[in-house]
């Protein structure tokens, strides 16, 4: 299972990456206007400086929404470092770019996916991601899971290549159930991330442990 982080942040990526189990970053326009990055040449910059951090798999999300634009700055952002991925929404037009996209061997991440149907369309088009939003639809009472359980098994079914990456992803719990029902990614937060070392048996474990090796040094 590949975990990406989903921030703009650049520390937070290099901390991630520091860890040593990063496999890629997903970023959006909101997350980037969250670091304060506008304008069209910091926002070039910032890809740049993200994909100087990480391996692989760096998400760069298109803002047009026409085939032609969609697909002019897709081929922009490509040409960017051969780390990026194209982000592209779950439209019409976008569907269309995925596919013209992926025949010109550019990687593409289809993102909004929110419903079975969606995430087969992208996958015929050819998509390297699909992108279905957990946390948004447990968010309006809606089972997010069990659209990455729908989505595992049509892709099974048809042998599809496109990988599923479980995405708007909250806590540890997501990840772990995310793991179970065999999604080839997730993107989260650092926090979930993180929240996966903690357990206060481990905490409490190793606590008695250095207590235990002290004295019996005392003791000699
Ligand atoms: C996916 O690539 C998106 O950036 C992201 O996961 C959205 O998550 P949110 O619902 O926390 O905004």
């Amino acid at each position: 299972m590949k975990f990406f982080i989903d921030t703009a942040n650049l520390d937070q990526i290099k901390e991630a990456q520091d860890l040593g189990v990063l496999d890629g970053v997903t970023t959006n326009p909101s997350l980037m206007a969250k670091e304060g990055i506008t304008g069209d040449a910091n926002v070039i910059a910032h890809y740049k400086a993200i994909c100087a951090i990480v391996d692989d798999n760096v998400s760069a999300e298109v803002i047009s929404t026409t085939y032609d634009e969609i697909i002019k700055e897709g081929e922009a952002l490509a040409k960017l470092d051969p780390k990026i991925v194209v982000k592209v929404p779950m439209i019409k037009d976008g569907v269309k770019a995925i596919k013209y996209l992926s025949s010109k061997g550019i990687r593409t991440n289809c993102t909004l996916i929110f419903s079975a149907g969606q995430a087969l369309l992208a996958a015929k088009a050819g998509a390297t991601y699909v992108s279905p939003f957990l946390g948004r639809l447990d968010d309006i009472s809606t089972d997010g899971l069990q659209l990455i359980e729908d989505i595992r098994l049509i892709f099974d079914n048809y042998g599809y290549p496109t990988q599923i990456l479980a995405a708007s992803i909250r806590g540890p719990l997501h990840i772990v159930n995310c793991a179970k029902l065999g999604a080839d990614v997730i993107t989260g937060p650092l926090s979930a991330i993180t929240a996966l070392l903690k357990h206060p048996l481990t905490d409490s474990g190793l606590a008695q442990f250095l207590a235990d090796h002290k004295k019996a040094s005392e003791a000699k």
